[in-house]
């Protein structure tokens, strides 16, 4: 049988969420899925050729749904490194790799686009700066179809669509999801970050990313309580700043110690545009290099003296304890023995015993009433 003969259920059924982390309960398809897939099926059957674009696909259900269906020369985007690579992987498993590109968030992916297929951001800013895209450079017959769960959605996002689209149609929930229908754009604009000064420096944000143009209040009391003089800072041994966000973590670090080399990553797209910008505003380009990588995937290993993280507690919309030490793991294949891992977390996590077991002697440093600050020592 040809991969256009599955049913949807057989492709959805193939699906994982590898490289993302995988349990009980954590799904790489889901009832959001198959009710934008429903609800834009006959709008999806007289699309030619590259009419139809993805947006925040989660893990590729959307795409190759769509693709299985009969789609192709499709744009798809997935902020996230980890849901592009499990779309790869899924394409491959259900014979579909050649029926869409993976493009960045940009003019280019929604150009001259007729029907958008998008999972709506948890963010409505993130939701602002992707509205504002489609209605900027698609065709002015665009449908978009978004979609989520309802716990994951509010009656605000309606409201940014319609800053974007004329007309907007809700459909029934089922399910415990629902789709919002976008026709009409007008009042189109690229998106540009957000923009503030805190604690001195210049911090921007485009929609999505950690925290906006501000200081967590968990990333303060990392800031507040990093060492003066961290060992590494040269151009193979950089200071790194894992999981980066806005960059806020690594603008600092590059700022507080003068000549510091600094390495910032993110998995997230729009963490990466935010903390490019960061480091631009700064005038610290040169010494921060800002990377999209899963975890520190590119990081050679025992080459690092010195790691700061504030670890992410969501995988897509969900939350789980995984993370962290997937996190963890990787961070102890990357630190050379002796070199530190500088972490913050909500202390009703109880991360400790994790990074005593993953890295090695960890100590607490700081602790307010609702975070810890660790720093471990790769034994
Ligand atoms: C709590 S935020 C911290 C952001 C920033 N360091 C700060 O303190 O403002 C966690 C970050 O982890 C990133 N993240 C999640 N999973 C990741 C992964 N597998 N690899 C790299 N970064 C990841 C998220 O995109 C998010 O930006």
């Amino acid at each position: 049988m040809t991969a256009r003969g599955y049913a949807f259920h057989v492709i959805f059924d193939a699906m994982r969420r590898w490289p993302d982390v995988e349990a009980p309960g954590l799904v790489a398809v889901d009832a959001a899925d198959r009710l934008i897939l429903d609800e834009s099926a006959e709008m999806r059957a007289s699309a030619q050729p590259g009419d139809i674009v993805v947006i925040n696909d989660a893990y590729g259900a959307l795409t190759l749904g769509a693709a299985q269906a009969g789609a192709s020369g499709m744009g798809t985007h997935i902020d996230a490194l980890t849901g592009e690579r499990a779309l790869d992987a899924n394409a491959s498993r259900v014979s579909l790799t050649g029926s869409f590109r993976t493009l960045p968030l940009d003019a280019e992916l929604v150009r001259g686009a007729r029907v958008v297929l998008l999972r709506l951001p948890r963010s409505l800013d993130a939701l602002r700066d992707i509205a504002g895209l489609i209605a900027a450079h698609a065709d002015p017959r665009v449908v978009v179809v978004a979609g989520g769960r309802l716990k994951h959605m509010s009656v605000s996002m309606n409201d940014v669509l319609r800053e974007s689209f004329e007309q907007l149609d809700i459909s029934h929930a089922r399910q415990k999801s629902r789709v919002l229908i976008a026709r009409a754009p007008r009042d189109g604009r690229d998106p540009s970050p957000a923009a503030a000064r805190v604690e001195g420096l210049e911090v921007r944000a485009f929609g999505g990313a950690f925290a906006g143009a501000r200081l967590d209040i968990g990333t303060r009391l990392l800031l507040d309580n990093l060492p003066d003089a961290p060992a590494g800072g040269t151009p193979d041994d950089p200071l790194i700043d894992l999981a980066c966000g806005t960059g806020i973590v690594g603008a600092w670090i590059a700022t507080r110690y003068p000549g510091a080399h600094v390495y910032a990553c993110d998995q997230s797209a729009v963490a990466v545009a935010s903390a490019h910008a960061t480091m631009l505003a700064n005038g610290i380009s040169d010494r921060v290099a800002v990377v999209r990588d899963d975890v520190l995937g590119t990081r050679p290993s025992a080459s690092a003296s010195f790691i700061a993280l504030n670890p992410p507690f969501h995988s897509a919309a969900a939350v789980t304890d995984l993370i962290a030490p997937r996190m963890f793991a990787d961070v102890a294949r990357v630190l050379r023995p002796g070199g530190q891992l500088w972490c913050v977390w909500n202390s009703m996590l109880r991360y400790r015993p994790l990074l005593e077991t993953a890295i090695g002697p960890t100590s607490q440093v700081a602790r307010n009433a609702k975070f810890t600050v660790t720093v471990s020592t790769r034994r």
